[in-house]
């Protein structure tokens, strides 16, 4: 059977959203896949497909009546190209930290600062997921993919997938017309710690403990940041960051910063300035606060949780209760990352 009908989606979202697919199927190849995608446009032609991974960064508001498609892609190879550069060739369905874990293992570098990013390898080249100033786009050479409506390969280059502050092509016209299916990364041989992003230059403020500082170490005071801020999705139902962390101009900062003088702030490569998203929603007094199941984490406000049985319609109430607030007190509109399905 190519594929299952009315599934349960609870795990395959990290928000732990009780919603169905009208269909499922989860493949293990490319062939497999392709073939699954001319069964589709023959059975199905009309209905919308979904890529899923771990569902991280998704927010299901209602049954989704198409196909949703699960990659259980998961090898990974590598080649070292020449003296400081090694090509990792990852499938779309392995996991993001087991891919930085091998790396670092291994001792190829530029992902350690992604440590402890719940995600699959797919999703994160669709997101451009990034953390400590280090994004995966940086790193990404290609991104491998079928095409929806014919199954034919097609390979982007980094250039052409714009990555961005979480976003990419595929979040834009390319969205919903390819599955991925491989991501190749160039890495480096050699470490070179990124360690100036405010919690990490807090943490390693000490020389010494730097000139010591192995790939290793990074990746462990990473995890452990993480997880003192960020709820275990297998704990309490979260999509991580539910909002992204909105930029404005210079002038428009200089006013609110006149009214909001405490305001914490950084100046972008492009002339913006970023406001965490964190602390308007904490100025706000959402952080700690519910509203029904659904809640603000205590330790990171820039987290929304499900403490239990919300709905999605839960969720997205309460994140349009925290923009208005936002955007009443600050004059910022705050975007959702999370996507809505
Ligand atoms: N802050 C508050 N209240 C809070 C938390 C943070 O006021 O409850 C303020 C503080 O001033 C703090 C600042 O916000 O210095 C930044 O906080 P943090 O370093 O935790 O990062 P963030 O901007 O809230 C972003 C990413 C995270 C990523 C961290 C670390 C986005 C949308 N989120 O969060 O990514 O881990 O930086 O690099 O850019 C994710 O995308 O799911 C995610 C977790």
């Amino acid at each position: 059977m190519k594929w299952k009908e009315n599934v349960s989606l609870l795990p395959y979202n990290t928000f732990g959203i009780e919603a169905h697919a009208a269909r499922f199927a989860e493949y293990s190849s490319e062939d497999e896949l392709r073939e699954i995608l001319l069964s589709l446009k023959k059975e199905h032609p009309d209905e919308p497909i979904l890529c899923v991974g771990c569902g991280s960064n998704l927010l299901f508001t209602r049954d989704y009546s198409g196909t949703v498609l699960h990659s259980a892609m998961n090898r990974f190879r590598f080649r070292h190209i020449s003296e400081d550069t090694t090509m990792v060739y990852a499938e779309s369905g392995m996991e993001w930290d087991y891919l930085v874990q091998v790396c670092v293992d291994k001792g190829f570098y530029g992902l350690e600062n992604l440590s402890h990013i719940p995600g699959t390898v797919g999703a994160a080249a669709v997101q451009n997921v990034g953390a400590y100033g280090v994004e995966a786009g940086e790193f990404i050479h290609e991104v491998h993919c079928l095409e929806i409506a014919t199954g034919q390969s097609v390979t982007f280059g980094s250039e052409r997938l714009r990555y961005a502050y979480r976003s990419s092509a595929f979040k834009q016209e390319l969205k919903g017309k390819y599955v991925i299916t491989q991501v190749d990364f160039r890495l480096s041989n050699h470490f070179t710690p990124r360690i100036n992003y405010g919690a990490l230059a807090k943490e390693f403020c000490n020389r010494k403990t730097v000139e010591h500082l192995t790939p290793v170490h990074l990746r462990e005071v990473i995890t452990r940041i993480r997880k003192g801020k960020l709820p275990e999705p297998s704990e309490i139902g979260s999509a991580g960051s539910f909002f992204m962390n909105p930029v404005v101009s210079t002038e428009r900062f200089a006013e609110i910063e006149k009214r909001f003088p405490d305001i914490p702030h950084y100046n972008t490569p492009n002339g913006g300035v970023k406001i965490p998203a964190a602390w308007l929603i904490e100025q706000c007094g959402w952080k700690g606060k519910s509203l029904g199941r659904a809640g603000v984490y205590e330790k990171q406000a820039l987290v929304l949780v499900n403490h239990g049985g919300a709905t999605g319609s839960e969720i997205v109430a309460l994140s349009e209760a925290i923009r208005k607030d936002v955007h009443d007190k600050f004059g910022i509109i705050i975007q959702p990352e999370a996507i809505f399905i």
